[in-house]
């Protein structure tokens, strides 16, 4: 039989390779995957594509490294990642590259669907692979928003009780939504554990199949080439995958990860304090490339909310996805598609606008700049102070120390369950929002407590300290540990 030269043109190869071959039939996948024509040749636009693929590889590998250390508790995920920034080796640098990469990959994906909608890339039979382009879409904002909250921090934890709540606001199904997203009513460690399965299993599963089918979809089609060519039968000369565009990719991959490196290393990422859901007075503020929605949100109160959160970005999600079923013209070349590339515009012009109204909104107020400059230097010096391990797990010390006292063992998980520890310090040992209780009881003795606790003083309500009421056993055992301090 004659065996035709492109169904099997390997059969020939020896020797180790040739074993390999003969068993995986290495050789014509590879070739299959090289030899892919490209009209009109390698170009520097077609990066993007490839630069998302090594990046999300990227993502997948420094996130490995850090979930080596993280824990998705409450109590622990904060300790846990201030250890992988303070005190494990490389640790801040491997953290700064998953997170600067998370940003890195936003702007790619915007500069991927720009050259894609420009060059009209999407046209000729080529509806389905937008499609799974924009599920892509999706589902890298979705790793965007679930791993924001890992850290646990007071940026993180505020971003995402916001981020939940608009979810709340959805009509009929939003408070089932904001409750199973939280795991309940409020944010916690059910919280923390759904948002990390989703970030590290779910997602990323779906990601990987998204990116196969869009992939094969691409393959299937065929390169587009430039924005003169007919997209379904292209006329001009064509020159393989490899050499050319594969080393044009693979400086563009170079150049993405050098990048990260020394933004990693000259300014790594920060890591602000714990998350105290006390706090009333925290600005929470996302990832930049969510303040664009985030101020939009903010012209659509009360009832109108529905408007602002369901109505018009579904519409504009809906005609973003159904364009190549809208626009089946064959024309590709930008100023001849003028309506398109206006709408285009219009809507990169509309999200930089509502970032500088964002911008100038923050700086304009005072108060809020304030607040803002504080935050800002409260994570500064967080960042400077040297790693601080966990005492006890989580649990305070006095309390194991003192477990023989059930009461007082009781009274400890009673200051920790009410976040008393968020301001006043593990312990009561103080912080930067409250004074030490240590020997508290030397000078209020345990009526006198009760009846602050009952009518707390202006400065302490001032200072963001709610009104104490408790079950009579349970503010025994609150006055009783606080005694043992
Ligand atoms: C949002 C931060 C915050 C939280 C949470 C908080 N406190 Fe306070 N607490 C304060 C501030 C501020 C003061 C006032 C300090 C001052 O008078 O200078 C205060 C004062 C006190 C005092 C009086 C201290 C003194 O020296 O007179 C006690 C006792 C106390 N808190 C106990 C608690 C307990 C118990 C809890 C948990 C149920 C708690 N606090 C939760 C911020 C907080």
């Amino acid at each position: 039989m004659n065996v035709t030269e492109s169904s099997s043109p390997s059969t020939k190869s020896k020797g180790l390779f040739g074993w390999f071959d003969k068993r995986t039939g290495l050789d014509s996948v590879l070739r299959e995957t090289l030899d892919e024509p490209i009209p009109g040749g390698a170009r520097f636009a077609y990066v993007f594509g490839s630069g998302l693929i090594f990046i999300f590889l990227s993502q997948v590998i420094t996130g490995v490294f850090l979930a080596l250390y993280y824990v998705p508790s409450a109590d622990h995920a904060h300790t846990t990642v201030a250890y992988i920034t303070k005190a494990v080796s490389s640790g801040s640098f491997i953290r700064s590259i998953h997170a600067y990469g998370s940003s890195a990959m936003v702007i790619l994906l915007l500069l991927h669907v720009t050259q894609t909608f420009l060059y009209g890339s999407y046209k000729g039979r080529r509806e389905l692979l937008w499609l799974s382009g924009c599920g892509l879409f999706g589902l890298v904002l979705c790793m965007a928003f679930t791993g924001y909250l890992l850290p646990w921090d007071q940026k993180a934890y505020f971003a995402t009780a916001v981020g939940t709540n608009i979810a709340g606001e959805v009509p009929f199904i939003g408070g089932w939504l904001k409750s199973l997203m939280r795991g309940g009513a409020d944010m916690g460690t059910l919280t923390l554990s759904r948002f990390f399965v989703a970030h590290v299993l779910v997602v990323p599963a779906i990601i990987f199949s998204f990116v196969a089918m869009h992939v094969y979809l691409f393959r299937k089609a065929g390169a587009a080439g430039p924005i003169s060519e007919n997209p379904v039968a292209p006329t001009s000369p064509s020159e393989p995958f490899y050499p050319k565009q594969v080393i044009v990719d693979a400086a563009f991959a170079l150049l993405i990860i050098l990048v990260l490196a020394l933004m990693s290393h000259y300014s790594p990422f920060e890591l602000g304090p714990e998350a105290n859901p006390a706090d009333a007075h925290y600005l929470p503020r996302p990832e930049w490339y969510y303040i664009p929605i985030f101020q939009w949100l903010k012209y659509w109160p009360g009832s109108l909310s529905f408007l602002g959160v369901v109505v018009v970005p579904s519409i504009v999600a809906f005609f973003f996805a159904s364009l190549p079923f809208l626009d089946k013209r064959m024309e590709r070349r930008p100023w001849k598609r003028p309506f398109a590339v206006g709408c285009y515009v219009f809507i990169f012009l509309a999200l930089f606008g509502l970032g500088g109204l964002s911008y100038r909104g923050d700086h304009a107020d005072p108060g809020y700049d304030a607040q803002l400059t504080a935050q800002a230097k409260a994570t500064d010096d967080f960042m400077k102070q040297p790693f601080q391990p966990e005492v006890s797990g989580g649990a305070t010390a006095a309390a194991s120390a003192a477990s023989s006292d059930p009461q007082v063992a009781q009274g400890a998980k009673v200051f920790t369950a009410h976040f008393c520890n968020a301001c006043h310090g593990t312990n009561g040992a103080g912080g930067p929002m409250a004074p030490a209780l240590t020997g508290i009881h030397k000078r209020l003795d345990a009526d006198h407590l009760v009846a602050l606790f009952n009518a707390p003083t202006e400065k302490m309500t001032k200072g963001g300290m709610p009104k104490v009421t408790l079950p009579d056993a349970d503010m025994k055992a609150l006055v009783a540990y606080l005694g043992s301090l």
